[in-house]
């Protein structure tokens, strides 16, 4: 079971707190792999608050989870969100053979499922009804406190409910339960809002199982459990979660040379040797192949990046492909649909979107390349632009093989420049252009000798006096 159905009020959001996201992915969810990784069989999340936007992000980014729901209308106790689970997997009567159910809250992410697998293994084996972590720390904060009388557990004193002793107590409760069914369910039956807050506290069954079978307790660090209900605690899970991020890939072969200065996704992925510079961001579903090179500023979402390439600082890219041994930047745009060949070249300040560039292609300085088709060895000037859109519809710029466009053209699409042609500086074209032709289309030059000089003595002429005092004020050369 995980609690979820809590609103989270603390976080001071319209969006409900388990869907509050640490490396891209929502806390509860996180709690919901580790139960699965730790071979969990059912898993059913209580939902109350908001539930069909929690419910349909669930269902988004779990799909191969037997995930069930239960809904608690009102949010009550985390007792009475268990209660809520129970009549709802009772009502399922779903193969439950398993007499033991695991407990987690929805807002503990850092959990990992070697731990739950240890709880579950101990615990079955202790005899108890019921085992649950405990965590010693610094400052215990707001979590309830863990009573012990000849250092048995007997029981958790919730922290509004403590007297000013028991709050000095630094051994807390990070929530993390395994309990017999039998026993679960005849003692959240038994729960009374007889508390400070009037509800139902899950943590109110550990003292039962005390008086019972006994609660069986591992102590664990809390860097496993911490949980998150302020901003804060969101910004320490997710510094967290970047270290173990980082040290995996770093484990799997891939060095980062700032490496608490940089942001990598749950989903993306990273081959050995590749070398990522400080202040990279690396977001959604983005692939990164061996050798490449990605360099200091660049973010990249849900991009792929081939062998050996290498994106030079401050490039943003998205939903794109950046071919092997392409070379991206400094400060160039790749937006969605952008497909790069290999050996292919962007240089500063080139925005491309929805275009295919072929293999050995450039496009070196200051262009626009939008839904363009751009062959192999083409060459494209700086201060190219695409003239993609007429106000009402987007069109296509097709650029064969070993094209030459100089620069500072426009080319108003659609338009086709066919195999090997030459397009002149400077020129707009709007028609195609054949194989092998040269398209030139500026205004001939006309150079007028000696010129120069008579224009200034003109333009001195025309200057007012105050013009004139102003140009004396300043140094001359
Ligand atoms: C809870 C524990 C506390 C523990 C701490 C660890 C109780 C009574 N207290 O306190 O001992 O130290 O977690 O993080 O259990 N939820 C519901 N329905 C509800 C109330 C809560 O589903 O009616 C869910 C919330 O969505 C949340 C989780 O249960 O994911 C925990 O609730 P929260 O209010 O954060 O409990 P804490 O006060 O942190
Ligand atoms: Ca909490």
């Amino acid at each position: 079971m995980v609690l979820a159905a809590g609103q989270g009020t603390r976080m001071k959001s319209r969006t409900p707190k388990v869907l509050h996201e640490v490396a891209e992915r929502p806390l509860v969810s996180w709690v919901l792999h580790a139960a699965h990784q730790a071979g969990v069989a059912r898993t059913c999340a209580v939902l109350g608050h908001d539930r069909e936007r929690v419910k349909a992000r669930l269902q988004n980014c779990i799909d191969r989870l037997s995930l069930e729901f239960a809904y608690q209308e009102e949010q009550v106790g985390t007792g009475h969100a268990v209660r809520c689970a129970l009549a709802s997997i009772a009502a399922r009567k779903a193969n439950d053979a398993n007499p033991w159910i695991l407990i987690l809250y929805g807002d503990c992410p850092l959990i990992r499922s070697e731990q739950l697998r240890r709880l579950v293994r101990e615990t079955s084996k202790s005899g108890s009804d019921l085992g649950l972590f405990t965590c010693v720390v610094e400052n215990p904060g707001a979590y309830g406190r863990i009573l012990r009388q000849g250092g048995r557990v007997i029981g958790i004193r919730e922290y509004k409910d403590c007297t000013e002793r028991e709050r000095e107590i630094r051994e807390v409760n990070p929530g993390v339960y395994l309990v017999r069914r039998s026993f679960l369910e005849q003692a959240i039956d038994a729960l009374t809002s007889d508390n400070v807050q009037g509800e139902l506290y899950l943590t109110d069954i550990v003292e039962a199982a005390a008086r019972a079978s006994g609660a069986h307790d591992i102590q664990a660090p809390m860097t496993e459990f911490f949980g998150v209900n302020d901003r804060a605690d969101l910004a320490v899970c997710e510094q967290e979660m970047q270290s173990r991020i980082v040290a995996q890939h770093q484990h799997a072969g891939v060095t980062f040379r700032s490496p608490k200065n940089v942001f990598v996704g749950a989903e993306v992925k990273i081959a050995p040797d590749v070398t990522i510079e400080a202040g990279v961001e690396l977001r959604g579903q983005t692939v990164i192949e061996s050798g490449a090179h990605i360099e200091t500023g660049t973010i990249l979402s849900n991009a792929t990046v081939r062998q050996n390439a290498h994106l030079k600082p401050y490039c943003v890219v998205a939903e794109s492909e950046v071919g092997e041994h392409a070379s991206v930047g400094p400060f160039a745009h790749l937006r969605s649909g952008t497909v790069l060949g290999s050996s292919s070249k962007i240089g500063n300040f080139v925005e491309t979107k929805k275009t295919t560039l072929g293999k050995e292609s450039k496009a070196g300085h200051l262009a626009y390349l939008g839904d363009g088709m751009i062959g192999e060895r083409v060459n494209i000037g700086a201060g190219t632009i695409f003239c993609n859109y007429d106000g009402i519809q987007k069109h296509t710029t097709v650029l064969e093989d070993d094209v030459f466009i100089g620069s500072d053209s426009q080319l108003v699409a659609p338009i086709t420049v066919k195999r090997g042609a030459y397009v002149a500086s400077g020129s707009t074209v709007t028609r195609d252009v054949p194989s092998d032709a040269l398209a030139i289309s500026r205004v001939k030059q006309d150079n007028k000798e000696g010129y120069a000089s008579r224009l200034r003595a003109r333009f001195k002429g025309s200057q007012t006096p105050e013009d004139a005092n102003s140009k004396t004020e300043k140094p001359s050369k």
